[in-house]
């Protein structure tokens, strides 16, 4: 970034370097990090969940739908129900909850009735359009990844009000990404490997994969 000149043939401003670099730190690091612990805290909270996800887990191993490490594809396939609680988990703690502002481009907007014009910085909140009973029904604030099963109008129109990734033309660059490191991830080193249902109980020798457990144990109890 110290070498690269703009169309004037100048140096990048310092503080504009600085940014550049605190984006590359923090984009993918810790957003994805948040978002994992929100899965596994939300699947540890929620006994009904944690059991139908490992279930649903097993249930796809003994079929031979999963391979070993895992594909993207295979996730979205046979294990619906994680996959909704991913999307469940980020849309009540969006790991980027604060607020992305916009400049408004020329002829402002209309707001409520409200004009605002031209450069009047706007934002919207993901945490709060979240939860909006609206969009979500009256049990917009629980924990409830059934909702994203339901009804593919219903989830076509939560997907649409999705902020998790930001919006528009500077939406999240990494999302892909993101996403897929989410639906293959913990199902490949975390659910699958330790007994959730007591959060401490970390078993070490089910640390080496998920599938060897699967392939030579009994895999619902995990004691
Ligand atoms: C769960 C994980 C992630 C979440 C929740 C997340 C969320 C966001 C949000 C909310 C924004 C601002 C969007 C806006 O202003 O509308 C953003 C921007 C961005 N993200 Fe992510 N992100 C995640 C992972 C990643 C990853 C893995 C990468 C890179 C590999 C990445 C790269 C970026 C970049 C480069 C931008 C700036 C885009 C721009 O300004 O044009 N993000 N992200």
């Amino acid at each position: 970034m110290l070498e690269v000149r703009t169309e004037e043939g100048k140096p990048l401003e310092m503080d504009y370097i600085k940014a550049e670099i605190l984006l590359v730190m923090l984009a993918g690091a810790d957003t994805t990090g948040t978002a994992f612990q929100s899965i596994l805290r939300f699947i540890m909270l929620n006994p009904t969940t944690y059991t139908k996800v490992m279930t649903e887990i097993d249930e796809a191993t003994r079929a031979g739908h999963l391979s070993a490490m895992p594909q993207y594809d295979e996730v979205l396939k046979h294990c619906p129900f994680y996959v909704a609680v991913v999307k469940e988990s980020l849309r009540l703690y969006p790991s980027a909850s604060s607020v992305f502002p916009r400049l408004l481009s020329k002829g402002g907007m209309i707001f409520d009735g409200q004009f605002a014009p031209e450069g009047t910085e706007v934002a919207c909140n993901p945490w709060v359009v979240h939860r909006d009973e609206n969009i979500y029904g009256a049990d917009a604030s629980e924990f409830r990844p059934d909702r994203w099963l339901e009804s593919e109008d219903k989830a076509k129109l939560y997907n649409k009000y999705n902020m998790t990734f930001g919006y528009g033309a500077r939406g999240c660059l990494g999302k892909d990404i993101a996403m897929m490191e989410l639906y293959k991830a913990p199902l490949q080193v975390s659910v699958g490997n330790m007994d959730m249902g007591n959060a401490v109980n970390i078993r070490a020798d089910r640390a080496a994969s998920f599938f060897e457990r699967s392939a030579s144990k009994p895999l619902m109890k995990r004691t």
